[in-house]
């Protein structure tokens, strides 16, 4: 073990080498094959920065349109695919309905199954970036009871996932210019974010050959954890159990004792040290949205205080902890209207182009090799062993 370098975490340890996004977490900076996030979410929309993240570089007119017409002609799932859904309980959570569906997709795409040339994978690509809204929607009506609302290939995709989540047969849904615009803003700032552990998931499953839809269900997988994609819900479930604004400091207390497990959910970053630049651009969006709708919840009063208390203390000054992107965006979502539950399932279907990219990237790489790390053995070694009879 000895002639391996032990490095738990990957904190010091750089797995690949990408040209898709780079963060200097120091500086605050987050780029998408070099243009900066701020512009990207404020100038570009969710399929334009899913086109740059998979082509290199941003899209005419007519590239934008092209890849805006394929995206769009892949929404539907297979009717099969939608029965799938029957074999849930109604109270599973939906990211475990997406960890099913999306790897039973490869049962459905056989050509898609051939990943060695690009072209291939980028139709693969395209088929899951597509198709995961309509995914998310499903696992929601589910959960609810409704009947599933299918795509409108009229709308944006925003939109279009909106349609899906609140349209009933009876009435369809309007969406709201401000709250559509929110909602592209959180797939934007969820596209991709480098190494992160489900990306890493991504890469080490599809290192090996795998198909794309079951290394997609990985990085699912992956990005269910608290720590990581189930922030944003984590967040949530601890604004209820703060519950009221009287409450905020005794919880802050709980999070700087070192005897308590307690953490502040949607604080905090493993690259982003002194501040997360998706988090500046979605507190815009998350002001912008709560004035139009003009919510009046004690949530998010609860958030409100603890924003400021945190960015005051100087306990959280000192370890650099501040508010990072899902703290906001869970915010946003609660005040969309949209269950906790559903928070991650969001960012996974924001996020699969992120990993597509990344897959496809490390199978275009020359020399490509499986992914296979090494450890540092701490059992014992060179046990006499005694047969079961004479034990
Ligand atoms: N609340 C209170 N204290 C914290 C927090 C927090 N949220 N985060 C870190 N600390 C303290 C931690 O106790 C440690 O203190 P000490 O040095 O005294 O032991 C110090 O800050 C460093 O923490 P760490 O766990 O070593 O830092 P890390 O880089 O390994 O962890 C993190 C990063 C994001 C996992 C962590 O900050 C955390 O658990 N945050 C809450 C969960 C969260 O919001 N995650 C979403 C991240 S953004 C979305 C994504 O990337 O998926």
């Amino acid at each position: 073990s000895g002639y391996f370098t032990y490095d738990p975490g990957f904190l010091a340890t750089a797995s690949c080498e990408s040209a898709i996004t780079f963060i200097d977490g120091g500086k605050g900076v987050l780029q998408h094959r070099g243009y900066p996030i701020d512009a990207l979410a404020k100038e570009a929309d969710y399929l334009e920065v899913c086109y740059i993240l998979l082509n290199g570089q941003a899209p005419t007119a007519e590239q934008y349109d092209e890849f805006k017409n394929i995206i769009t002609n892949h929404t539907m799932v297979h009717e099969k695919l939608a029965h799938f859904f029957q074999g849930f309980l109604p109270d599973a959570h939906p990211m475990a309905m997406l960890c099913g569906v999306v790897g039973a997709m490869s049962s459905f795409y056989h050509s898609d199954l051939d990943i060695t040339d690009h072209e291939q994978r980028m139709r693969c690509s395209h088929r899951l970036i597509a198709k995961m809204p309509t995914i998310a929607a499903m696992a929601y009506k589910y959960s609810i009871g409704q009947p599933f609302v299918y795509p409108r290939n009229d709308l944006t995709f925003a939109e279009n996932f909106l349609h899906m989540m609140f349209s009933v047969p009876a009435e369809e849904y309007k969406v709201s210019p401000t709250l559509a615009k929110a909602m592209d803003r959180i797939f934007t700032l969820h596209a991709d974010h480098e190494q992160n552990a489900s990306t890493s998931t991504v890469r080490l499953a599809g290192s090996s050959g795998a198909n794309p839809y079951a290394c997609i269900a990985a990085g699912v997988a992956s990005l269910w954890g608290p720590a990581h994609g189930g922030a944003n819900e984590a967040c949530l479930n601890m604004l209820e159990e703060i519950g009221d604004v009287s409450r905020v400091d005794e919880f802050v207390a709980k999070a700087k004792d070192k005897e308590d497990p307690f953490r502040l959910m949607g604080f905090g970053h493993r690259v982003y040290k002194n501040f997360d630049p998706r988090a500046t651009v979605m507190r815009e969006t998350c002001h912008e949205v709560l004035e139009e709708l003009g919510v009046n919840d004690p949530l998010l009063d609860v958030a409100m205080a603890l924003e400021k208390v945190a960015l005051e203390d100087p306990y959280f000054i000192e370890k650099k902890l501040y508010p990072n992107v899902d703290f906001y965006s869970g915010i946003i979502l609660k005040a969309i209207g949209i269950p906790t539950s559903m928070f991650t399932v969001i960012f996974a279907m924001s996020r699969t182009v992120g990993w597509c990219a990344h897959w496809d990237e490390m199978l275009s790489q020359p020399g490509q090799k499986i992914g296979r790390p090494r450890q540092k053995y701490t059992g014992e070694i060179n046990r006499e062993f005694t047969p079961l009879k004479n034990r």
